[in-house]
């Protein structure tokens, strides 16, 4: 049997093949709730041996993007019970990615016309970072996100709160597990990184400091769902804030330490790949690696035949997929029969309707 169509432990539970899909966006949803077509994608989506979902914000605070499906309200809560129940059906597994955007946001996204939260109030300057909103006239459109405000200091424990909510919500509404959000600049990453932190207080300056939100993170939403039903997504070596690279073997190696100890279920690097090369080359991840022993799960222009070698060398446990699951919902069924696998269209990756969403064709009627 080709490698990665074999079973695989994660934690317990069984996943049908060594199959990831990773997280992505579709932005699909005007009233930020889930509904049957949303079932519809992810149940065509289903044999894949697990499911990351598109980034759920845990508030209304923590949204960058207009369309995003939440995990904050009932109505969330009920509109994944209908998707977790597809992708159970069809036998797959599951788990929520849990989002805040820190200041990648906009303060027409947020609570009474607010600044967004960070780690410190310094603005994104790169201009790929942009928030999603509605405008003035009504159109939709990209826009430079807003001048954040820094948490303060007893703020970061009601942050921390929002994700403990959000975990139990996902429990709720059937998914197997979740991912933190802790990559792609983000809040989290918004902390980790010096380069965006300036605090001086327990949350600011050392590496323990600037991982203590995440980890604290990490150990209330344990406390809800336990250990082997949560995962984390990191970005080390984030394309966007090269040049100060001491830091993020520190970083990232004391992370995985932590988080070895805590015996999460996994670890979700994604390659961010800069110039079009991995970043995340084979000796970073055999470091990494004996830092962590748990699943590492590793996403970034993956093709089979790295997967293959990765999983077989055991320098990784599974790859994951992005832009390839977005046009081919049979994915694993290509790999197996050795079909060819189709490009997506990127003007349909967000927004919209069922275009470039649920009407992806399969080459492969008949599932594994
Ligand atoms: C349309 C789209 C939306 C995405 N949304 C998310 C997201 O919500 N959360 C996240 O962690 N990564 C997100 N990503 C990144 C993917 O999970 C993945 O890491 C990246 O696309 C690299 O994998 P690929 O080359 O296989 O696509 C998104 C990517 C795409 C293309």
């Amino acid at each position: 049997m080709k490698t990665l169509l074999e079973k695989y432990d994660l934690s317990g539970r069984e996943l049908h093949n060594h199959f990831v899909m990773a997280p992505m966006t579709r932005a699909r949803r005007p009233d930020n709730i889930p509904d049957d077509e949303t079932a519809v994608y992810y149940r065509q989506r289903a044999s894949a041996g697990l499911i990351v979902s598109e980034g759920l914000p845990v508030s209304p605070e923590a949204q960058g993007y207009i369309a995003v499906p939440g995990i904050w309200t009932d109505q969330q809560v009920a509109g994944w019970k209908l998707v977790t129940d597809a992708v159970h059906d069809a036998g797959g597994t599951m788990f929520a990615q849990l989002w805040h955007v820190g200041r990648i946001s906009h303060t027409s996204l947020q609570p009474n016309g607010q600044a967004p939260v960070s780690s410190s109030a310094k603005k994104i300057v790169n201009p790929k970072f942009q928030a999603f909103i509605y405008k003035e006239d009504g159109s939709e459109g990209r826009v430079d996100p807003s001048e954040p405000r820094a948490l303060e200091t007893d703020e970061v424990a009601r942050v921390t709160s929002d994700f403990r909510r959000a975990a139990r919500n996902a429990s709720t509404a059937g998914f197997d597990g979740v991912e933190l959000h802790a990559a792609n600049n983000y809040l989290f990453e918004q902390f980790l990184n010096p380069a965006m932190n300036d605090r001086t207080d327990q949350y600011g300056g050392s590496v323990e400091n600037r991982a203590r939100f995440a980890l604290e993170t990490i150990d209330a939403v344990i406390e809800e769902l336990g250990a082997t039903r949560v995962g984390i997504r990191l970005s080390p070596r984030n394309q966007d804030y090269t040049g100060q690279d001491g830091w993020i073997e520190e970083t990232y190696n004391y992370l995985a330490d932590e988080l070895a100890e805590r015996r999460i279920a996994y670890i979700h690097l994604n390659d961010s790949r800069i110039g079009g090369k991995p970043s995340l080359d084979d000796a970073f991840l055999k470091s990494f690696r004996a830092h962590f022993p748990g699943t590492l799960i590793l996403a970034g222009a993956m093709s089979f035949e790295r997967g293959e070698q990765l999983v077989e060398a055991g320098i990784i446990d599974l790859p994951a997929f992005g832009q390839p699951f977005i046009a081919n919902p049979d994915l694993v069924e290509r790999y197996r029969d050795d079909v060819v696998v189709a490009r997506p269209d990127r003007d349909t990756f967000y927004g919209g309707g069922s275009k470039g969403y649920t009407d992806y064709p399969r080459a492969v009627h008949e599932d594994v």
